[in-house]
């Protein structure tokens, strides 16, 4: 394959930490791995004094896997970048150590802020454009901000630094292949896109349950939640995906634009008891493993009452989707892993008598990560030919070999935002969920409880059965 690298040097910042371990290296891997990053530097920094035999290490355990599946040449550029590999300690808050580190490496530079968003902040308002060697990029990691004017005020730092398409704001769910099989799915088959509207669909959900419980992440969990970590970004861009008019190309000016045009017109509305939902769980059983109750885990403070399931029904004001409910959910510690998109259709308007039998409305399911399709359609028989009944066509969709941080990197060294969420998009994601928390602030409305394990409070309108 050939190389489509223009990037010549990775920094990344926050190296020893734990992001950077568990899926920038692998995702990096993959990519070196499949000859997509040949001749790319890798620069790590961090605030631990890590010696280059640390550093080495770690970039090997994380790299191992990738390069064991790869083939002769997959294998030579793995080990060419783990062996060429370099760590440098570092304040990027202190003036002037970062731009001395940048102006010693080659360039172009994609500079990945691994790091808090206060701190990444932090550390862009200590450079200056003039720091930066020509060409060089900037990879924020989410989240980014913490609400709509402190996003707003990130932009205004970088906008300063680089032009916003060598701005990278990553959210690893526009990395998953299921993206572009859901683009694929809406715009190349002729008959979905004359239904795909209010008149034919009733209502989309966007679950995403997890079984994995806290995982000891609760010093940044315990200050996000549910909503902030999972819905804020990565499922209203699902969403975005489902809901946008069809962009002429999948370039990142028309697909970008036609996401922001959708979150633009988002809202979630009041009163917020009918239209949001939390939960917190209580002891029980998940992923396999016994699950204290949230607030017993090692860095919770039971006072911050965070949800680990959160609901919210989100209205898009246009033309195509007034009226339609989109339900986004996503929670912690539940008994099934259920992520899922799912596309419920209106009933026919008239169901000729004589017909007895199933005239349930027909639903369409993506499921993600396999990602996969299921379309349940009311057929005749088997048996009496007047009963109807229903049947699921199944088909499995395209899987990327990359891991979605590898595709995040690749349009990362290869210049190309495509993937990355744009600064206006960026900054209307927290404006939509920010009458929520503050809604929940004040306690409007309850946080309730569900057993790990479980599936969730049964009278939620995404209950499983309902
Ligand atoms: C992360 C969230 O962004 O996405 C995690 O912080 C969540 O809490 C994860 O588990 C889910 O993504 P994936 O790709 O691991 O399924």
């Amino acid at each position: 394959m050939t190389s489509k690298t223009s990037i010549k040097t990775l920094l990344i910042l926050g190296a020893s930490g734990d992001l950077t371990g568990r899926l920038l290296l692998p995702g990096l891997a993959r990519l070196v791995a499949s000859g997509l990053a040949d001749g790319l530097k890798l620069v790590g920094a961090g605030s631990d004094p890590w010696t280059p035999q640390q550093w080495t290490k770690r970039v090997r355990g994380a790299f191992g896997e990738a390069g064991k599946d790869a083939d002769a040449a997959g294998k030579k550029a793995v080990a060419s970048m783990e062996d060429n590999t370099a760590y440098h300690q570092l304040d990027v808050t202190a003036d002037g150590q970062l731009a001395a580190l940048l102006a010693g490496l080659e360039a172009p530079v994609a500079v990945y802020f691994a790091l808090p968003p206060h701190i990444s902040q932090k550390a862009c308002e200590v450079i200056n454009a003039a720091d930066l060697p020509a060409g060089t990029r900037l990879v924020m990691e989410k989240p980014f901000g913490s609400s709509a004017d402190s996003a707003r005020e990130l932009n205004k730092t970088l906008a300063a630094l680089v032009p916003e398409d060598h701005i990278h704001r990553v959210d690893h769910f526009l990395g998953k292949a299921t993206v572009l099989n859901i683009l694929g799915l809406r715009f190349a088959n002729r008959f979905l896109e004359p239904v795909w509207n209010r008149d034919h669909i009733e209502k989309v959900e966007v679950i995403f349950d997890e079984d994995l419980a806290l995982e000891g992440r609760a010093r940044y969990y315990d200050n996000a939640g549910a909503l902030k970590d999972m819905i804020q970004s990565h499922l209203l861009h699902i969403m975005a995906l489902l809901a946008i008019d069809a962009p002429a190309t999948i370039g990142e000016r028309d697909l970008r634009g036609a996401i922001a045009t959708v979150l633009r017109a988002s809202s979630i509305g009041a009163p917020y008891r009918k239209t949001t939902r939390r939960a917190r769980y209580s002891a029980g059983r998940s992923g396999g493993h016994p699950v204290p109750d949230y607030v017993e885990e090692e860095g919770v403070d039971p006072a911050r009452n965070t949800e680990t399931l959160a609901e919210v029904e989100v209205a898009i004001d246009n033309w195509r989707w007034r009226g339609v409910p989109f339900i986004l959910r996503s929670g912690k510690a539940l008994g099934r892993a259920r992520k899922e998109a799912i596309i419920t259709f209106r009933p026919v308007p008239h169901l000729p008598s004589g017909f007895q039998g199933v005239d349930s409305p027909n639903q369409l399911r993506i499921g993600f990560g396999p990602d996969t399709l299921q379309l349940d359609v009311d057929v005749n028989g088997p048996g009496d030919i007047f009963t109807l009944d229903r049947v699921t066509l199944n088909s499995e969709l395209n899987a990327s070999d990359l891991l979605p941080y590898g595709e995040v990197l690749e349009g990362v060294i290869t210049g190309d935002p495509l993937l990355s969420v744009r600064g206006d998009t960026a900054v209307d994601c927290w404006r939509i969920v920010e009458p929520v928390l503050k809604a929940w602030a004040k306690d409007s409305v309850p946080l309730e409880e569900y057993d790990a394990g479980g599936s969730g409070p049964v009278d939620w309108p995404t209950a499983v059965g309902r």
